[in-house]
């Protein structure tokens, strides 16, 4: 079934369709189903139905996925002393709400829900934005699916070998057998995918919980013997620092996930830097104590070899009930994977129905009435990205990609204050907040670069000019040309279930 603009009736003309925090979160999963639509004309628009507690949950519920379970880990071989990984474990948070605070600025000043290919169309016109566009289906949602089904396939085998680790091998099977399923369930039906998303997403906070009531018991029996010798062995290079950076940055992804909303939040001025307020300050004490109650029950030695450090905590923290670590870590970090894939695939649905990707991924399945090739494509991506990465490379990948982008949006907010000065801004930061956020993220996408190339800066760059090749004559000249001549596609077994495709770029 070939759609025009409006599978979801929102009427912004941007690449995303604002679905990214609706398939992330318990609260929102479901209402996308029930979303309401007023008019103005003949424009539809959402209703605004995101309240500050909604609001709060979205950003809590994104942010905390798999990240604090596997980053620990990277982190601390990355800066060599806990001192130092601590720091970073707390900048990352004070980054994650400056960031967020300047997006909030952004935000209220262009409310449509594609975020930052609203702001970079606005300063920078069609071109970054479609990079954006571009860039973020082909490189950042796959890379947040695999890195997340690997994290979960890493639990999930973890709970079932001893403390001296998994094979990697059975890991990316399992991890691959994962996608697997959500994309089924994905393809299967939307109430299912949300469905799933709202039952799950209980167990990461039951997981964070868990943790940091067993590292306080620990300390309250006073053991502290791993906290000392704080900045011994810190590492002296400056792409490490970058790096380790990446690894908490990965953990507290999704602080702007409001964006993606905005035009459905009550009262966006106040709510949006309230819920920006309440929830990342919260999100940044419960991974600075969980990191504590590591380093009770282990020694820094001990998480450097251990991926799956929460599976030992559990063992040496909780006895009999130790099975609870895992379990809810697989339930939770499955939920968001399968969350991020259902954002993935609207995303990728929306850039291809704008022109930006091929014509045949803005189709939906006649009958289940889901985006299924934008999901399988999307998957076959993921697949490939799990077959040659692992959680780390991955996550540098990501982080990479995404600070360039997130650096790129902080420019987008500074350039406006000069070239818009006149445009409403409900919220407004000072502007040190958006300058030292761009300055750091120079930093951190230059300094690995310089100090530790590595393969994977070259694939996104690739990606990034081919995305560009591809933009002049695909979409800012409009040519499409047909690569096969028609498709038919069997949707079910009657001849009313049959759609042809014309399948063309
Ligand atoms: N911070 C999350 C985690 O630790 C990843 C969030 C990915 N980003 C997103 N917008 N879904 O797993």
């Amino acid at each position: 079934l070939q759609t025009s603009h409006g599978y979801n009736n929102n009427n912004d003309t941007n690449g995303d369709d604002g679905s990214e925090g609706d398939g992330e979160t318990a609260s929102n999963g479901k209402n996308m189903l029930a979303r309401k639509l007023s008019t103005k004309g003949d424009t539809l628009y959402l209703e605004r139905r995101v309240g500050l507690f909604s609001g709060v949950a979205l950003i809590v519920g994104t942010m905390i996925g798999s990240g604090i379970f596997v980053s620990p880990t990277g982190l601390l071989i990355r800066t060599g002393s806990i001192g130092l990984s601590f720091i970073i474990w707390a900048a990352c948070g004070a980054m994650s709400l400056l960031g967020a605070l300047a997006y909030a600025e952004l935000g209220t000043m262009n409310p449509s829900s594609g975020a930052e290919y609203a702001y970079l169309m606005d300063a920078f016109g069609p071109m970054p934005a479609f990079l954006f566009s571009w860039i973020s289906t082909l490189i950042l949602k796959p890379s947040q699916v695999a890195i997340i089904c690997l994290s979960f396939a890493k639990y999930a085998v973890e709970a079932f070998v001893d403390e001296c680790g998994s094979s990697d091998y059975v890991v990316k099977i399992v991890a691959v057998l994962s996608i697997l399923i959500i994309t089924y369930i994905n393809c299967y039906s939307v109430n299912l995918a949300t469905g799933v998303q709202n039952a799950f997403t209980a167990a990461k906070l039951v997981a964070v919980f868990v943790v940091v009531a067993g590292g306080v018991y620990k300390i309250i029996q006073g053991r502290t013997e791993h906290f000392r010798n704080y900045f011994e062995n810190t590492t002296t290079s400056m792409g490490d620092v970058a790096t380790a950076f990446y690894s908490g940055l990965w953990a507290y992804d999704g602080w702007n996930n409001l964006n993606y909303v905005t035009e459905e939040i009550k009262n966006p001025s106040k709510n949006i830097p309230k819920a920006i307020y309440i929830s990342i300050p919260l999100v940044t004490m419960c991974y600075l104590l969980v990191n504590v109650a590591y380093l009770t029950i282990m020694s820094p030695d001990e998480i450097v070899r251990n991926e799956a450090v929460a599976v030992t905590f559990g063992i040496r923290a909780l006895g009999s009930i130790a099975w609870v670590i895992p379990l809810s870590i697989t339930i939770s970090t499955f939920g968001s994977a399968n969350g991020t894939l259902f954002a993935a695939g609207r995303l990728c649905f929306a850039a291809s129905r704008e022109g930006h990707l091929m014509h045949v991924l803005s189709y939906i399945h006649i009958k289940k009435l889901t985006p299924m090739p934008s999901i399988i494509f999307h998957s076959i991506i993921t697949i490939v990205m799990v077959a040659s990465g692992t959680i780390n490379s991955l996550i540098d990948f990501f982080s990479f990609t995404a600070w360039i982008f997130y650096g790129s949006a902080m420019l987008a907010l500074l350039v406006m204050r000069y070239t818009r000065p006149d445009v409403p801004r409900p919220y407004k930061v000072p502007i040190i907040i958006p300058l030292t956020i761009f300055v750091i993220s120079l930093y951190l996408v230059v300094a690995p670069i310089i100090d530790k190339p590595q393969i994977e800066y070259l694939y996104s760059v690739i990606f990034m000019i081919a995305g560009m090749i591809f933009y002049v004559p695909f979409v800012r000249l409009g040519y499409k040309f047909r690569i096969i001549g028609e498709l038919n596609v069997h949707t079910g077994s009657g001849s009313s279930d049959t759609a042809v495709i014309n399948f063309c770029i």
